[in-house]
């Protein structure tokens, strides 16, 4: 089969678009306000993520080009990076927000293996022109870019470039030794541009920095006792929420609305934050479902996360030296900025320049910076 990238861009076009097009049938009706409202905003949602599967299809083969890898494996990796948010197309019809826990279609599956259930187990890959032997290589990618850690086979790394030629694929789901290095490469190289094309979401925009609302579980709270502990009025919360009365028993959340909220409320628990400051990677999911999680919190942790899950070194030295965090962290308001301020200069000046020093002059980042960053931790007092 002639594997060609273009003809299967083309294609995963077609099927944004159809998604596109489910959404204005699901939301057209009478009820033109609601309707539209919501109409808007999930077509938003499938704008930002076409924008970043576009990118980083773009950023990924430029990186394999500088690494000076071979045109078959730059198709593939390009390839799998295209459809590795696949599922995100499918949820923006089905749910509000990306918020995989929220998206009863997933089935509680994350929407990295749903999209590997789509593609190769219900065989949505018979869509596109993608040579059967490659298939479930790429399916791998999809599968595991979602993933918290890479360990075992997807943590190996190839010693030499010839490693990665495509020809090894035979399509088998049992995988033979140098098939196991291309699927580990594929999957490095998606994360570490996946991971740094979200931080550039945030200079865009795309992802703002600062959310007009913080969904907070309502556990029985009354109104009043909620208003008081964020210090926005009732009537404020009951407009946002669009309430016609103060009764709020049936609902299980609430939105909060950001701009006159007292910041404080914003601020990092101490627990998190110590172990933050001691560079521990929380959980996310567990994060998310505390009482107290805000996209603050949120901030915190993709700093730590994306960091240290950052594979390849030169990945890395461009994030310090695009400036990447500088620029973020001016994105905040002032009156946010002492919210994040620590944990901006901990990645910057500690786990960043920790891990630079220990992996300079290799390609990928191996060594356990952990020691270093405690040292470095106690010095600075964090
Ligand atoms: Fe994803």
């Amino acid at each position: 089969m002639n594997f060609n990238y273009e003809e299967n861009e083309k294609i995963m076009l077609e099927f944004i678009e159809d998604c596109r097009r489910q959404i204005k049938d699901k939301f057209f009706s009478e009820d033109k306000i609601t309707n539209e409202e919501i109409r808007k905003h999930r077509e938003e949602m499938i704008d930002i993520k076409l924008n970043h599967t576009m990118r980083v299809a773009e950023d990924v083969a430029k990186m394999s080009m500088k690494m000076n890898l071979n045109i078959d494996f730059t198709k593939i990796v390009k390839v799998s990076a295209l459809l590795h948010d696949i599922a995100r197309f499918n949820q923006a019809v089905w749910a509000d927000s990306f918020n995989d826990r929220n998206c009863a279609q997933f089935n509680g599956m994350m929407h990295a293996e749903y999209g590997y259930h789509l593609l190769y187990v219900n065989n949505k890959f018979k869509d596109f022109q993608i040579p059967k032997n490659y298939q479930f290589a790429i399916s791998q990618a999809v599968k595991y870019h979602q993933q918290k850690s890479l360990s075992g086979d997807l943590s190996i790394h190839f010693e030499n470039k010839k490693e990665l030629n495509p020809e090894v694929l035979t399509g088998y789901e049992t995988l033979n030794n140098s098939e196991k290095i291309i699927v580990a490469t594929l999957v490095q190289m998606v994360r570490d541009v996946d991971m740094l094309d979200i931080l550039y979401q945030h200079l865009t925009n795309e992802f703002p920095v600062i959310r007009p609302f913080v969904t907070y579980d309502v556990c029985h709270d009354h109104l009043s006792q909620i208003s008081k502990h964020f210090g926005i009025s009732e009537a404020e919360i009951m407009a946002y929420n669009k309430l016609d009365n103060d009764d709020i028993s049936n609902m299980e959340t609430i939105k909060i609305p950001t701009i006159h909220m007292d910041k404080s409320k914003l601020a990092v628990p101490q627990d998190i934050r110590d172990a933050f400051l001691h560079n521990i990677d929380l959980d996310l999911v567990t994060l998310q479902k505390r009482r107290d999680w805000t996209f603050i919190t949120g901030m915190w942790w993709r700093l730590i996360h994306f960091i240290n899950n950052i594979n390849f070194t030169s990945n890395l030295e461009l994030v310090k030296e695009k400036e990447l965090l500088d620029k973020i962290y001016e994105m905040y308001p002032d009156e946010y900025k002492p919210l994040v301020e620590d944990i901006f200069t901990f990645t910057k000046e500690v786990v960043i320049n920790a891990s630079l020093k220990i992996n300079q002059g290799s390609e990928f980042i191996k060594e356990n910076t952990g020691e270093l960053i405690s040292e470095k931790t106690k010095k600075k007092g964090y």
